[in-house]
């Protein structure tokens, strides 16, 4: 990115912070508007994107890009509510053998700038234009074919975890811009699996956007649930290899903003996987609940009941819990500063046993 890019970028940021100044003080719900007492420690004032959640000051570099409730542009480079759950199964087809054949197209580009956060504009690396890509879904023992497309201006590669031939790994086969690979294997061990780019330097082409994931069902599937995939991930957006907007899929509070409905009682399944780029671990912890950890997904056993996991990069699984009571709960990092940078969201626990008494009863008012 030129420097005049990068002053663009950064000037972006300001008038978010000074915007959300501008609102929170209007709003007055703030008697303690940031008092300066120091001049050199340029204090901000940020928070205050929750009920309960008041504004405060820090000198930290925190950015708070939520005071327009999280409204994307049209230029957005993911919708979060479409991609939680959304599911590729590909184009089906049999083979002479009679295995199920699943083909998949990614394509790749490196061109767009497109928006992260609302306001804040970034170069994004994307397969089939989304950060992250689509969710490719098998059953075990199902071929995969995915035929990539590169359609970018430097060398990109799929590299899918799992167990396949040397050739499909999407590692020492790059595929220059404009060029086209199929990559061919065998859905094996059912499991939750992270896809990237493979091309080095590998930092800049994950960083930028370059992943997704891929799930393989057991042959018996699992029991049915409300399932949903989380990515998490961050952006560098000032290229000083330190993020400064963490989330899950993509989006800095839009869970916060738009709580995920689910209902009492009934079965959640979040297929999860960590891609966030430079810092050592990322986690999530999840309010007022348990949930069964399946590590890599690759068990029918848990092998932890717990409110906490930390991961990686590149590491992942499936948590699974129903919620006794209704009401709002909260899921984040509980790494306080990917929290506060914008990796929080909500549960929307509804009971819709109560919903439908109401409706019965004709009631409502
Ligand atoms: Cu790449
Ligand atoms: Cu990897």
């Amino acid at each position: 990115m030129s420097r005049s890019q990068t002053i663009i970028l950064v000037s972006l940021v300001a008038s978010i912070l000074s915007s959300a100044f501008a609102v929170l003080a209007s709003a007055n719900q703030f008697s303690a508007i940031a008092q300066d007492n120091n001049s050199n420690s340029e204090k901000k004032l940020v928070g205050g994107h929750a009920m309960g959640y008041s504004a405060y000051e820090t000198s930290g570099d925190v950015l708070d890009p939520v005071n327009n409730d999280g409204k994307m542009g049209k230029d957005a480079v993911m919708n979060p509510e479409k991609y939680l759950r959304s599911f590729n199964y590909g184009r089906i087809s049999t083979s002479p053998n009679g295995t199920t054949v699943r083909e998949f197209t990614l394509v790749a580009d490196d061109r767009q700038t497109m928006e992260i956060s609302p306001g804040v504009s970034y170069n994004v690396w994307t397969f089939n234009g989304t950060v992250p890509g689509p969710t490719l879904r098998a059953t075990e023992g199902d071929i995969i074919r995915i035929k990539f497309i590169n359609n970018g201006t430097m060398p990109h590669t799929i590299h899918t975890h799992g167990i396949h031939k040397a050739e499909m790994d999407g590692v020492f086969e790059i595929i220059n811009p404009g060029g086209q690979y199929i990559y061919e294997f065998r859905a094996e061990q059912f499991g939750v699996y992270p896809y990237h780019c493979h091309v080095q330097p590998l930092e800049q082409h994950i960083s930028h956007g370059l992943y997704g994931a891929y799930i393989v069902d057991p042959k018996t599937p699992r029991p049915p649930a409300d399932e949903m995939v989380m990515i998490m991930n961050g952006f560098d957006t000032d290229f000083d290899t330190e993020n400064n907007f963490y989330g899950v899929n993509t989006i800095p509070y839009y869970y916060m903003h738009h709580p995920i409905e689910i209902e009492k009682d009934r079965l959640v399944r979040v297929y999860l996987v960590n891609m966030l780029e430079f810092d050592q671990i990322n986690n999530l912890h999840l309010h007022g609940n348990l949930y069964d950890l399946y590590r890599s997904g690759t068990s029918l056993e848990p092998d932890e009941l717990t409110d906490m996991v930390t991961m990686s990069q590149g590491e992942r699984g499936i948590l699974e819990f129903n919620y006794r009571y209704p009401g709002q709960y909260m899921f984040h990092a509980h790494k306080t500063e990917f929290a506060e940078k914008g990796w929080t969201g909500l549960f929307m626990v509804k009971d819709s046993s109560e919903t439908q008494q109401i409706a019965s009863s004709g009631g409502g008012r």
